[in-house]
């Protein structure tokens, strides 16, 4: 038996009464607007946004394949972390399962939300052991969040852990498809209509190119939608973003043809990363990142900064021992990038 989310909704947000606007209550009837206290002047933006972003939705819906009821957007991906954390866990009273080393915001957000975390090692393929975090649930256990590819390690989960874990995890899985656009053929989105206790995020801050406008998408069961709707604040999606979004959503070839040059470039770098004496090893990845290994991470990092490339250190992360990761650049950054490597001073190694 499937957990149903409506149960496991806090009972605070099941019996919450959400603020509504005159103009949704009334719509249909839309004239003359008196109602919200804004200027009446037009510049293009003195009216607020549509609170339920109905034409970004019906886009994502015809691009997804996936009804336009099932989706929730978030100011960025780390608004709907957020949200799930409001939506589902009692403060002081919940726990949460996470899957290091994983995508930080979890852990923040828990900690913001005075929600306890259960950290469930990933194993040495990256790879969750699904009895493990099995042995770790209780009645107060809310939500598991799988990263899927995962930051930092950059390798998807494999898909028959995530399905045994919608079978038998007692609360919700959240699968985080951050990078899912790079690797598009392996999203489980669509499984959120056979299984109410899935939810997956998405964005578009990755493949898309939109970081800066923050949208970040949920796709859930209907109901679960509704009730986040009644938390997320009224017009949590602002109008320049509702704009730019149609517009890049309008050219996936675009997209397309992004995607495929920084998976090329992917190839290249890690092809040439390999060959550098200062690299003991290059983790294969589903997205549009590197985790790779460095002799001397830390002398790396520093040395790296000084030629004005920054990377992310993450060699002090759980399993990323002597890591860095490294984000897939133009062909010129890539470039400096490599030449910066092939000249760190060799003698400098142990
Ligand atoms: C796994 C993962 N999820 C979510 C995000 C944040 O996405 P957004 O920009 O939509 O908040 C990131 C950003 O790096 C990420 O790596």
């Amino acid at each position: 038996m499937k957990p149903d989310p409506l149960k496991l909704i806090r009972p605070t947000i099941a019996a919450l009464s959400p603020y509504s606007s005159a103009r949704d209550e009334y719509k249909g009837n839309e004239g003359i607007f008196l109602d919200a206290n804004e200027n009446p002047f037009n510049n293009g933006y003195n009216r607020y946004p549509d609170p339920y972003q109905w034409k970004v939705k019906q886009r994502l819906s015809e691009i997804r394949r996936i009804p336009v009821q099932n989706f929730l957007l978030g100011n960025g991906s780390d608004e709907v972390i957020d949200l799930l954390f409001r939506a589902f866990c009692v403060p002081a009273k919940d726990n949460v399962i996470l899957l290091p080393p994983t995508y930080g915001m979890y852990k923040v957000s828990a900690n913001i939300n005075d929600v306890e975390v259960r950290e469930v090692q990933l194993d040495h393929n990256f790879q969750p052991d699904v009895e493990r975090i099995l042995s770790r649930c209780d009645s107060f256990t809310k939500l598991l969040f799988v990263c899927s590819p995962n930051n930092p390690t950059g390798n998807l989960i494999r898909s028959e852990l995530i399905e045994e874990l919608l079978e038998r995890f007692p609360g919700m899985v959240v699968v985080d498809e951050a990078y899912i656009d790079f690797c598009p053929e392996h999203s489980m989105a669509e499984m959120v209509l056979r299984f109410p206790n899935l939810v997956v995020m998405q964005t578009l801050s990755k493949a898309w190119g939109l970081a800066g406008i923050r949208l970040g998408i949920m796709i859930a069961n209907a109901d679960l939608v509704k009730v986040m709707n009644k938390i997320k604040p009224p017009y949590n999606i602002n109008s320049l973003t509702q704009e730019t979004a149609l517009k890049i959503l309008a050219d996936i070839p675009t997209m397309q043809q992004n995607v495929i040059t920084l998976l090329e470039d992917r190839i290249l770098l890690e092809k040439e990363l390999q060959r550098l004496p200062v690299v003991s090893r290059v983790h294969p990845s589903d997205a549009n990142f590197l985790l790779v290994r460095f002799v001397q991470p830390q002398e790396v990092f520093l040395y790296l900064i000084k030629k004005q490339i920054i990377v992310r250190d993450r060699s002090n992360v759980i399993l990323c021992d002597d890591c860095l990761r490294i984000t897939i650049g133009t062909p010129e950054e890539n470039h400096a990038l490599l030449e910066a490597l092939k000249n760190y001073p060799l003698q400098k190694i142990r």
